[in-house]
């Protein structure tokens, strides 16, 4: 048995690579103390064969290739028209790299080749698996499944926390106990979808925000995928994260390779926020450039919610004035501004300015803007195109789809072939151009619908090429324009996952500007994403999505709690809302840096209060918001205990928001509180109205 070791932040990886035998991942999970045998972990582990099974047990293996013969869980499925099916990958190399490993493995009757690489990086203690299949033989292989991995997790491991949601109603959490047999979520949108985020959190029945054991499992894809936990019969659990492939979509030719998406996972034996911390600071250093994490992250101003597709120069631009007096730092110009896009119905995929619209084109609000101080981005929906457009006239051949099927009706739009390179030329022509020509520093890249049948010209599946083939485009205009920065939107929150975010700077998180609903959805993201990723924008006092009529202290409140922007008409807001407003954004500019940099801690008052915070890496500062999503049950208002800070500090507490708090917090603010009592005795809330939101500022005092 060789057994390679890596350790990381809280955990240790244990990898059975043996020549000649299929790797396995022996134990992965809490750290092991230095001196632990690895050989004696793989004996307290080891299975026995027994009555009603194998006379010796079937070892699983990372792929749960059909050829093993492990009845309980498959990874893999690829054969040459049925045959070279019964596939076992055996380890040939190994190569160790510090936190990384590769793992070469054959199967040369089958004829393929698998190779993994694994990392556990030190600090965070992230687990990376990525997985690479290669045709070795001299006839097509067909791929039907692949899984990146499938990870062994220990049965103590009772509850399983999914995300579901829907359009303008994302990352919704649902915990349930692991049962027999499988929990599954397969997605077919295309895309990442609002209703399956790609990742799933297995921990004990017992596990909070702030004790217990968890593991998070990601898939780093904007396409379809397939993510399952397998409770086998002999009560081992494997949960196991891939692609999902449509029928016939991956064929490799003799010669040719797969690769996987990456699974990113984490673990942690102290929560769900400890957890979280470890994932976020992966995406920190991993994942956002470092010019993305320099530059403190500006206030948005977006114009949908405010003009729709009713574009003004004139009004544009009042709005732009108003824009910069209160604040804002960045103007963001959405649909609308190109081709006969008057509404959805048409010229989707004519980037050019509208000339009716901007008869001297977008030179004279870009200089306004930029005269402004602010910056100017732009929107663009690259990968559609309306029926109705001077594209889809002069190239109908260009869309996804299967001759003698209907397209299914989606906003008025077809999906373009972007991984033909006739269509990401153009693509790249059109917006490289239109960068060219304008100090644009920002476009928020939309994308409003799902990849219903996504056939190319040979009739095959494209769902996948069409992820690759996105990455490949955004790389490419990224590298044209290195201080670009991109907002990966899909009617909201559709595509949101670390695969994209490796390729953009933001998102936007969701389509509902309610507060009440972004208390929750912003919650549910921060699962997986800090702060400064996540679009959160100050939208109308008469919510569009909702109806709600939300005061402007929680809107406000909840979109500093994120990258903050503004989503409403300014010309049209009473002066007194525009002051405030103007407070929250200088709020929001004074604590940003501590935002985006320090380590977000979810708290858990209990219903109606919604409570999170960030603690500054040194424990010298924290922001903590509470939010009153309804009103109290009981007559008295309930205790909160805040968490992250240094028990044997002493922080001077400030109630920084609403400029008049409530009177308990206020009797509060300038006196200094030991750490380890607002952690443990926590603070009396005030008994404070429906719909209100805090924030409180912690200065350590020494
Ligand atoms: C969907 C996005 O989520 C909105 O913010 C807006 O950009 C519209 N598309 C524009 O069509």
């Amino acid at each position: 048995m060789t057994i390679f070791r890596i350790d990381g932040g809280e955990a240790t990886l244990l990898i059975d690579a043996t020549t000649g035998a299929p790797p396995a991942i022996l134990w992965w999970g809490a750290r092991l103390r230095e001196d632990s045998n690895v050989e004696a972990v793989a004996r307290l582990l080891a299975v026995e064969g027994g009555p009603g099974g194998p006379d010796t047990p079937v070892a699983p293996s990372i792929a749960m290739e059909p050829g093993l013969g492990f009845t309980g869980v498959n990874g893999f499925a690829a054969h040459r028209n049925g045959r070279d099916w019964a596939s076992v990958f055996a380890v040939e190399r190994v190569g160790q790299d510090g936190q990384s490993l590769t793992i070469d493995c054959a199967d040369p009757q089958a004829a393929m080749t698998l190779q993994y690489r694994l990392t556990l990086d030190a600090q965070t203690g992230v687990l990376t698996i990525a997985a690479t299949l290669t045709n070795t033989g001299v006839a097509p292989l067909t791929l039907d499944a692949m899984a990146t991995a499938c990870l062994p997790i220990p049965q103590m491991m009772t509850d399983i926390i999914g995300f579901k949601g829907r359009w303008a109603h994302e990352f919704q959490r649902e915990r349930a106990p692991r049962r027999a047999g499988s929990w599954l979520r397969e997605n077919r949108t295309g895309r990442t979808s609002h209703f399956s985020f790609p990742a799933m959190i297995l921990c004990d029945a017992d596990t909070n925000e702030h004790a217990g054991e968890a593991y998070a499992l990601h898939l780093a894809w904007s396409g379809n995928h397939r993510l399952r936990v397998d409770t086998i019969d002999d009560g081992r659990v494997f949960a196991s994260l891939g692609a999902l492939l449509l029928p016939g979509e991956i064929t490799l030719a003799p010669g040719a390779r797969f690769d996987s998406p990456a699974i990113v996972a984490g673990y942690s034996a102290r929560g769900l926020t400890a957890l979280s911390q470890s994932l976020h600071a992966h995406v920190r250093g991993a994942l956002l450039r470092p010019q993305t994490r320099a530059k403190p992250r500006p206030v948005h101003y977006n114009s949908w919610e405010a003009v729709y597709f009713d574009h003004d120069l004139d009004r544009l631009k009042a709005i732009a004035s108003r824009a910069a007096a209160i604040g804002v730092e960045r103007f963001v110009l959405d649909d609308g501004w190109f081709g006969s896009r008057r509404d959805d119905t048409s010229g989707l995929g004519d980037w050019t300015v509208s000339h009716a619209v901007y008869p001297d084109g977008l030179g004279p609000l870009i200089d306004h803007v930029t005269g402004l101080g602010m910056e100017m981005g732009l929107w663009f929906e690259p990968e559609m195109v309306n029926p109705d457009s001077d594209l889809f006239r002069a190239h109908p051949d260009w869309v996804l789809g299967v001759e003698g099927v209907a397209q299914t009706p989606y906003r008025n739009q077809y999906v373009l072939d972007i991984a033909r390179t006739d269509v990401s030329d153009y693509l790249f022509d059109r917006i490289d151009a239109i960068l060219s020509a304008h100090p644009i520093g920002y476009i928020k890249w939309d994308m409003n619908r799902d990849l219903n049948n996504p056939g190319g010209v040979d009739g095959r599946p494209r769902a996948h090429a069409q992820v690759a083939a996105l990455y490949a485009l955004i790389d490419r205009i990224r590298a044209a324009h290195p201080q670009l920065e991109i907002e990966s939107c899909a009617s909201g929150g559709g595509r949101i996952d670390y695969g994209i975010l490796a390729h953009t700077d933001r998102f936007w998180t969701s389509d509902s500007n309610d507060a009440i609903d972004r208390q929750d959805i912003q919650r549910g993201a921060s699962f997986f994403l800090p702060l400064e990723t996540l679009g959160a924008h100050v939208g109308p006092r008469h919510c569009h999505m909702t109806g709600r009529v939300l005061p402007m202290a929680l809107r406000a409140g909840t979109a500093l709690m994120g990258h903050m922007g503004l989503e409403l008409n300014l010309l049209t807001e009473p002066e007194a809302e525009l002051a405030e407003l103007a407070a929250a954004i200088a709020l929001y500019k004074q604590h940003r840096g501590l935002l985006h940099s320090g380590d977000l801690v979810r708290l858990s008052p209990g219903a109606p209060i919604s409570a999170m915070g960030v603690v500054a890496q040194d424990r010298g500062e924290a922001l903590f918001s509470i939010a009153w999503l309804a009103g109290h049950s009981e007559t008295r208002p309930p205790l909160l205990r805040l968490a992250g800070l240094d028990p044997a500090g002493c922080y001077a507490l400030d109630c920084v928001w609403p400029h008049t708090p409530p009177a308990a917090l206020a009797r509060l603010s300038g006196e200094t509180f030991a750490g380890d009592l607002l952690m443990s005795t926590g603070l009396r809330l005030p008994l404070a109205k429906p719909e209100t939101l805090v924030l409180l500022h912690l200065v350590e005092r020494g």
